[in-house]
């Protein structure tokens, strides 16, 4: 019993650990956490450990850790927590605790406790639809830029808000997604330029963002020459702020021509949104903006443009309205955040862009703190990392650039070549291998932790093995299969859930009923990776299952009391799947 601390270090979380190489070493956070004066409950639930032998328990609290709280020995601590868990215990999910040197080991009451996992897994809803009542979220998120290219980033963004969006409802938040579109700025001063001079309305008709993103491109370079070009691109947008006509048709026409384009790979992604109101929607509600800042005494001069200074908040000064008088991306998303204030009354409005964004929106945050709203507070950016595309060819059109748009056909294809090989006989080939293109795509993005960059290769993407969708798929599917083949479906309250005690069902089980708390979590950090792992350990933990455990030729009862557990591991993978916008085909 003389045990040291990396004695007790245990098979606890080999798989997190397994997905999880990159994380921070183990021991490094546990000597940290050694001289702790508060834990949170995430922090003790990773301190509770699984003995290798199960003579010390199914779990042992290494008590040491709380010496700096309790300023006591940790035996008399361990002793102190044994009697509290104890009262606590009204459902018998322990049938002992024993204090042996500082350590609190807990025997669980296997039944007991299998019938609250049990329960936990088959609650409606998971038992998570009622965190979020009465209480509104909006989402900003996706946004892409009008006659300009639906690139890599913004599948993030779309892909992580679009999640966000399943996660929140889940939580029952009202949820509100907006897509805040941009269509409006100087660019578009120099589109109209550009398209004037060296465009047509049959090329544009014919080619739509490409010839848009050519001539936007040609201007670029033909104005670091020719600075007239500039200042006629600035005139046009001056006119259309202005509402002139012609500007105005020009513009739409273009945008109009993009969404087309958005609305495919939105189809394709099965993504959809309540409200476009793009940047040039708030347009006109500037002036308002202005005037309200200016009450409050918080708008200065500065050659010329309008600013609110951000000086002691050591950051640089936002810009309202330039010197030509046109509004710009701050105002118009301050414009923005009051509009949705007053007319969604959201408790929280989060926007998800690339992390490059963090100062702008720490500043237009800053504004609304300073204009006396203490709703700044809920307003969250929600940043992530690059995606950094290793060996993906570059797209035929442009030659240089990278559509979302093509990844995704490429996917669907890549799918469907393997459906060929694997299961030529499959019933609908074609929407199968889009729900796994697609799902395969969608899952690589939010596996990775949303501040981390991610490379992206075919190979990781579209393996049947390892952290991949196609994986969470399959492991659906193989559950379906079963249950299609048991022809029969027990009722969870007649089965022996006794004859569910073996580790590797217990584990299952332990994973099953820790869906809710991971779907919090995820909610909690913006992070849909969360999600994404649990249906890997879920998957890993059903596979083992499904290989260690007879299920269809087992005795009638023991295959009853499994086929519930195949059951729950279906249902759940689905819905799990159904948080991050994956769709899992019935058979693949
Ligand atoms: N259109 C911007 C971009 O593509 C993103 C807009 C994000 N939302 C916002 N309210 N500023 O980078």
């Amino acid at each position: 019993k003389d045990l040291t601390i990396k004695e007790w270090k245990t098979n606890k979380g080999i798989v997190e650990e397994e997905i999880d190489k990159e994380e921070i070493d183990k021991e490094e956070i546990d000597k940290e956490e050694i001289d702790k004066e508060r834990f949170t409950k995430d922090q003790i639930k990773n301190l509770l450990e699984v003995p290798s032998n199960q003579i010390y328990g199914d779990y042992s609290l290494p008590c040491f850790y709380f010496t700096k709280i309790f300023k006591m020995a940790p035996k008399l601590i361990a002793e102190v927590i044994k009697e509290k868990i104890k009262m606590m215990d009204t459902e018998g999910i322990l049938k002992n605790l024993e204090v042996v040197n500082g350590f609190l080991n807990l025997y669980l009451n296997k039944e007991n406790h299998i019938k609250k996992l049990l329960f936990e897994g088959r609650k409606e809803d998971f038992g998570c639809g009622k965190a979020g009542l009465a209480q509104t979220v909006c989402i900003d998120y996706s946004s892409p830029n009008i006659a300009k290219n639906f690139h890599v980033g913004h599948l993030r963004t779309t892909l992580i808000g679009n999640s966000l969006y399943h996660i929140y409802k889940k939580l029952g938040y009202q949820v509100i997604r907006i897509n805040h579109l941009g269509d409006w700025g100087t660019q578009f001063g120099k589109l109209i330029v550009a398209y004037q001079k060296w465009s047509n309305k049959e090329a544009v008709e014919e080619k739509g963002i490409e010839e848009l993103l050519r001539i936007y491109i040609k201007f670029s370079k033909e104005s670091e020459q020719n600075l007239e070009l500039e200042e006629e691109a600035r005139s046009w947008f001056v006119k259309m702020e202005q509402g002139e006509k012609e500007a105005l048709t020009i513009w739409k026409w273009f945008k109009e021509i993009s969404m087309i384009e958005f609305e495919r790979i939105y189809d394709l992604l099965g993504v959809s949104f309540d409200y476009y109101t793009g940047e040039s929607f708030y347009m006109d509600k500037v002036p308002d903006l202005v005037r309200e800042l200016m009450e409050k005494h918080l708008l200065s001069e500065s050659e010329g443009a309008k600013i609110v200074d951000l000086n002691q908040f050591d950051m640089p000064p936002c810009m309202i309205i330039k010197k030509d008088g046109s509004s710009i991306y701050h105002s118009r998303d301050l414009a923005a955040v009051l509009y949705r204030k007053k007319q969604y009354q959201f408790d929280k409005c989060i926007y998800v862009t690339g992390q490059e964004q963090k100062l702008h929106f720490e500043q237009v945050f800053k504004v609304i703190e300073l204009m006396g709203y203490e709703w700044s507070q809920n307003l969250i950016h929600v940043p992530y990392g690059l995606v950094r595309l290793q060996g993906v060819k570059l797209s035929s059109r442009t030659g240089n650039i990278v559509y979302a748009e093509d990844i995704l056909t490429e996917a669907i294809k890549r799918a469907l070549e393997l459906i060929h090989q694997k299961n030529p006989n499959l019933d609908q080939p074609k929407e199968v291998a889009r729900k796994i293109g697609i799902g395969a795509i969608i899952f690589h993005d939010l596996f990775h932790q949303r501040m981390k960059d991610v490379d992206f290769s075919w190979e990781d993407v579209l393996s049947f093995e390892g952290t991949t969708g196609p994986y969470v798929q399959y492991t659906y599917a193989r559950a379906k299969s079963i249950l299609k083949k048991a022809e029969n479906k027990p009722k969870i309250d007649e089965v022996d859930v006794s004859l569910l005690s073996d580790v590797t069902t217990y584990s299952l089980l332990k994973i099953i009923s820790e869906y809710k708390e991971s779907i919090y979590e995820a909610a909690n950090r913006f992070e849909p990776s969360v999600i994404a792992r649990y249906t890997i350990l879920l998957s890993t933990a059903f596979n083992k299952f499904y290989h260690e455990c007879n299920i269809l030729n087992a005795d009638e009862n023991l295959r009853d009391a499994r086929l519930i557990v195949v059951d729950l591991t279906q249902e759940i993978t689905k819905d799990a799947m159904g948080l991050l916008g994956i769709e899992c085909p019935e058979e693949m």
